[in-house]
């Protein structure tokens, strides 16, 4: 959801800053922009498009000067991605100049007080209302930048990560934060600081990262410390820094044609370092120390509310179906949009797992806190270590999965399906609801699951060849029963998201409450048909469509021979624990979804409108 990427230091700033921005493209495409300023002018380019396009500009126009700058790639929020309402926005005096992911809510009320103070506005954005308003208020309090950056943060009500420059100071950034992500990149004895949305930016450059918190700004100077100050107060705050794991080898493409492709192939690693060190099938033992550390909380809750949005949400249904079964527990699954604002009935008895691959999606964190108030405990699944999200609950465990840079969630999906999983066993036995002996057959099944996703890998040729035949196809139906129901919505998810083929996902006995009637001889129905659980109610299922001909692409058991007479194509996964096959039948729905994309010359990593990481509600 918009991307910044900043400089300070002693080097030319826009290599820099443009490599930054390709790295944070996967949070928005619609328009990005830079201003560098070269120690006269300031600078800015800015276009409709994609960062290469930007890059051609600054090219054609040769003005890749300064050793101060910062950029942005935009996910419109308020106005149309065109040119006016791009990043970097400059005040009306000339002098100041922001980028902002994030939004406004009171822009209007400030606009339409500026423009009787004189202002005039060029964009429809709510960040050059914001601008304005810092350059009104440092006019008349005749204060620094910083100052007035922090007087006018305290005006506004909304979410927001801000770097702004200030031609009249040039040599400092202020930075701010609330809701958004802000990073701040520290060079070898402060002679350069880098500023971004994630660490991929910086990476190359230092390992020694600042990530700061909300309601927190900071003012950036080279050769001095970082001062970082809360907004609400202006006391002073110590500068905490992280040392990075990251490497440039996580967040490059390594050989595969996109990231999407990339992280499907990743997902046997992703799912071991999710499981490593917390399953130990030898000793019959499953550690998740943030559920140890509070195992009581969850023995003694009423019910546990899973929470999240898009593909996240869909885990969190995967996760109602483990812990119902494997823990005996009831759990509701609540968009966190929804949730947030139904008023809904929360008690400390409560607990909330909040599921989120980036831990930034900002109705997710809302309904966290709404949670929090009413006195629940909050557990967080993220991947993305030290998120908002990650910090907002009371514990939590991280899925490991490595950075995931294609905008359509993939290692995300099924390494927090695997936590799910875990957490669900460590449950089941500490309540008594699981044998030992189911227990310790689930651990060693769970143990050769990445095995078994390298062999669906390996059915990638099989699976172009279905793509080819259906990707011209207008609308397609995925249906699935239990643990597979969920993972039938993550199939019509993916392919709708990538390849803009409309798909539907249902539970496969609902299709005769509706979607059969779209049934035809041009419509197909991915079905999951694994032969445990409702195997023979699914084949009454095919047996439904096979009779009004429909094309049945089925996601079949190793070995099945009754749903192969019936289906046009049958996917085979390896047997396994039914409560474990979404970790499997998953994988091929990935597979067909990013072939037909790639069929339909979409963007697969940067799908139109959609972006990484919603950080606006
Ligand atoms: C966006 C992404 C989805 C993701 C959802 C939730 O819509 O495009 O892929 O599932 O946000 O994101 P989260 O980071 O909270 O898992």
């Amino acid at each position: 959801m918009c991307g910044i990427a900043g400089y300070i230091g002693y080097r030319n700033a826009y290599p820099i800053i443009l490599n930054g921005l390709y790295r944070l493209e996967y949070r928005g495409y619609d328009s990005a922009g830079i201003v560098l300023f070269d120690g006269d002018t300031i600078n800015v380019l800015k276009t409709k498009g994609k960062v290469s396009e930007l890059e051609a500009l600054f090219e054609a126009d040769n003005a890749q000067k300064g050793k101060i700058g910062f950029g942005h790639t935009r996910w419109a929020t308020h106005g149309v991605p065109n040119h006016v309402n791009s990043h970097p926005h400059v005040s009306q005096s000339g002098e100041l100049v922001i980028v902002h992911n994030g939004i406004i809510e009171n822009y209007d009320t400030i606009k339409k007080e500026l423009t009787k103070r004189g202002y005039e506005f060029h964009s429809d954005t709510d960040t050059e209302v914001l601008i304005n308003l810092i350059e009104e208020i440092k006019r008349k309090e005749k204060c620094k930048l910083g100052k007035a950056v922090q007087l006018a943060l305290n005006e506004v009500v909304g979410a927001y990560a801000i770097a702004v420059f200030d031609k009249t100071k040039p040599d400092e950034l202020v930075v701010a934060r609330l809701g958004s992500p802000l990073a701040v990149g520290v060079g070898k004895d402060n002679k350069e600081f880098f500023i971004a949305s994630d660490a991929s930016p910086f990476i190359e450059y230092t390992k020694d990262a600042i990530y700061l918190e909300d309601d927190h700004m900071a003012i950036i100077k080279v050769g001095r410390d970082i001062n970082i100050r809360k907004l609400t107060d202006d006391t002073l705050v110590e500068a905490s820094i992280q040392e990075l794991k990251l490497n440039l080898e996580q967040i490059e493409k390594g050989g595969y044609e996109h990231f999407m492709l990339k992280e499907i192939h990743e997902q046997p690693n992703a799912i071991t370092d999710t499981f490593r060190g917390r399953l130990l099938a030898n000793e019959g033992l499953v550690r998740v120390s943030g559920i140890d550390d509070h195992i009581e909380r969850f023995l003694n809750a009423n019910r546990i509310i899973m929470i999240g949005c898009g593909t996240s949400w869909h885990a969190g249904l995967v996760g109602e179906y483990l812990f119902e079964e494997l823990a005996r527990v009831p759990v509701e699954v609540e968009y966190g949009s929804e949730f947030r604002y139904r008023n809904p009935i929360i008690t400390e008895k409560d607990v909330v797992i909040a599921i989120s691959q980036s831990g930034e999606t900002a109705d997710t964190l809302a309904a966290i806190k709404l949670a929090k108030s009413k006195g629940a405990f909050v557990y967080g699944i993220c991947n993305v270590v030290g998120s908002s999200i990650a910090r907002e609950t009371h514990s939590g465990s991280y899925t490991h999965a490595g950075p995931e840079i294609g905008v359509a969630s993939t290692k995300a999906f099924t390494t927090q399906i695997t936590m799910l999983t875990l957490i669900a066993l460590r449950l089941g036995k500490a309540n008594g609801s699981i044998s030992n002996s189911d227990f310790n057959k689930f651990l060693h099944q769970i143990e050769v699951i990445p095995e078994k996703v390298n062999s669906l890998l390996k059915l990638d040729e099989q699976i172009k060849k279905i793509s080819t035949i259906y990707k011209d196809a207008t609308n397609f139906l995925y249906l699935g029963r239990g643990f597979n129901f969920p993972v039938a919505l993550e199939g019509a998810l993916k392919l709708k998201e990538i390849s803009y083929i409309h798909a539907e996902g249902y539970p496969a006995a609902e299709m005769k409450h509706g979607p059969i009637a779209l049934i035809d001889e041009n419509m197909p129905i991915v079905v999951i048909a694994t032969n445990n659980g409702h195997y023979d109610k699914i084949v009454s299922n095919i047996q439904e469509i096979k009779a009004r001909k429909g094309k049945i692409i089925a996601v079949v058991t190793e070995g099945d021979e009754i749903v192969k007479e019936l289906a046009d194509h049958i996917i085979e996964i390896p047997a396994t624990e039914e409560a474990l096959t979404p970790l499997l039948t998953t994988i091929p729905l990935q597979l067909l979804s990013y072939h037909i994309a790639v069929m339909r010359g979409c963007n697969v990593d940067q799908p139109r409108n959609l972006a990484k990481s919603v950080t606006v509600e």
